[in-house]
């Protein structure tokens, strides 16, 4: 087993929760895990459902007051935590490449991008405005207000354990909700420096809680409780799915932000430089581990054998290695489970009649998988199908339009899409085209906090950012008015 290296900010090791930092009621911890070499970085408490109960009653009696502030009142203490999170970038990107394993250099960006959020909702929560509507009988008056959900709760992703947590805390509390965050057991360490932070700035007491341990004792008391009022979710289509009946019995409200399998399509008018630096950025990010990267890759035909052949060159001068080292472009894979699920999924394509154009050699025990070309690869392929979260990229070869987007579309996910092309009219009609939520168009860094990040179909539905984002953390109110004649 190798050795981490250690953060220049110290790791957190208790939950927080119920107004203050806390272990577990019954002395119960995890450890945690640092990808790249294996190493033991910490532990967690491993909070049991007595905590978790504790922690939703103090987010109710929280409520109270954060909900009757006035939006600039929340704002202030949103834009210090904003200006901590940057004055910590370093240390707290740190944390993450510590036990997520990217880059720092990635790890960097989704501090900032984490940040972004937090200054952009502290300004949103500004602007939830209502309606006055012409009434359709006189002496009334029509006014629709909007309310604060309540307790709310998040259950967020290891693959990008930063930004997916401010992406749903940061509108849920400028809206006036608390927010109860349960994060990837493999990656708590970032979420508990970011509370540290919201603390620093003066977040009160019980609005915002970080509730450590295992999925399976916590989700169900959030889910079961009439108190909690929203859910918000990042992960897979299978666990989304579950949670939605979970959460049917006190009808929720939920954001689900589930899986992906991106197309991204090469046609033969595009810029081949441009679309091959895209590909390039938008596969390999988080070492293939994000639910927005390609998972097909449609050429056609006229540029493909082109096209390939830069691809895996590119492909083949890939660094690859530990995140804090110098240069590395693609870190380790979250564990070495996830390794060995991208060995098989090679395996299953070469037995289906793909062919391996680079990559694919796996070292054993390890959580780093090299990054892999496929060619020869078809729709009807697992490949295809599946939902790949690793550095594997399979290319598929199509002839015509119509071809491509009625292959893009056919799967069950709709969360992004990616087309290249010179022709502005291709351009319209193929993303009007392509049942997704997100199309990235001679681009494909799509994710920001402006942008409506969110996907149709059993990739999910609510959206996250942009002036959307608060709008799921809202509810409605309408107030007919009467007796107001002369
Ligand atoms: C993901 O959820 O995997 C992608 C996140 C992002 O690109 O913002």
């Amino acid at each position: 087993m190798g050795v981490a290296f250690r953060p220049t900010r110290a790791l957190r090791e208790h939950a927080y929760f119920a107004g203050a930092w806390r272990g577990s009621s019954d002395g119960a911890s995890i450890a945690v895990t640092c990808p790249a070499t294996g190493a033991h970085i910490g532990e967690v408490p491993r909070l049991t459902q007595e905590d978790t109960a504790l922690a939703i009653e103090v987010a109710a009696t929280a409520f109270v007051d954060w909900s009757a502030r006035t939006a600039a009142q929340r704002a202030q203490v949103l834009r210090r935590w904003h200006a901590l999170i940057l004055r910590e970038r370093e240390a707290l990107a740190q944390i993450l490449t510590l036990e997520q394993g990217k880059p720092l250099a990635e790890s960097r960006a989704e501090i900032d991008i984490s940040a972004a959020y937090v200054e952009w909702f502290a300004e949103e929560g500004r602007r939830v405005y209502g309606d006055v509507i012409p009434s359709p009988v006189g002496g009334r008056q029509t006014i629709v207000t909007k309310q604060p959900v309540g307790v709310t709760c998040a259950i967020t992703p290891w693959n990008f354990p930063a930004s997916m947590v401010t992406r749903k805390l940061a509108p849920a509390l400028a809206a006036g909700c608390t927010m109860l965050v349960k994060p990837a057991e493999r990656t708590p360490f970032i979420a508990l420096a970011l509370a540290e932070l919201a603390e620093e700035a003066g977040m009160p007491p019980g609005v915002l809680s970080v509730l450590t341990g295992k999925s399976r004792e916590i989700v169900k008391v959030l889910t079961d409780s009439p108190v909690v009022r929203k859910l918000s979710f990042t992960g897979s289509t299978a666990v989304g799915k579950d949670l939605i009946r979970q959460c049917a019995d006190t009808v929720k409200r939920m954001s689900m932000e589930l899986g992906g399998n991106a197309p991204i399509i090469v046609f033969d008018d595009a810029d081949i430089e441009a679309a091959l630096d895209g590909l390039m950025a938008l596969k390999f990010r988080n070492a293939g581990q994000t639910c927005v990267c390609a998972n097909r890759i449609f050429v056609q035909r006229g540029i493909f054998e082109q096209f390939a052949e830069a691809f895996v060159q590119r492909v083949r001068a890939l660094k690859i290695g530990a995140g804090d080292q110098p240069g590395v472009e693609i870190g380790p894979l979250i564990n070495a489970d996830a390794a060995q699920d991208m060995g098989r999924i090679v395996a299953r394509a070469l037995e289906q009649g793909a062919e391996l154009l680079t990559g694919g050699a796996p070292k054993p025990d390890s959580a780093f998988y090299p990054p892999t070309v496929l060619g020869g690869v078809t729709p009807s392929m697992d490949v295809a199908r599946d939902e790949i979260f690793g550095p594997i990229a399979p290319l598929l070869v199509f002839d015509d339009e119509t071809e491509v987007v009625a292959q893009a579309n056919d799967t069950p996910y709709g969360l992004a899409s990616y087309l290249y092309t010179r022709d502005l009219a291709r351009a319209w009609r193929v993303s009007d085209a392509l049942q997704y939520g997100m199309v990235g168009i001679n681009e494909v860094a799509i994710s920001n906090e402006v942008a409506p990040f969110g996907g149709v179909k059993e990739s999910g539905f609510g959206r996250e950012g942009s002036r959307y984002g608060i709008e799921e953390y809202l509810d409605i109110k309408y107030r007919c008015m009467g007796g107001l004649s002369a």
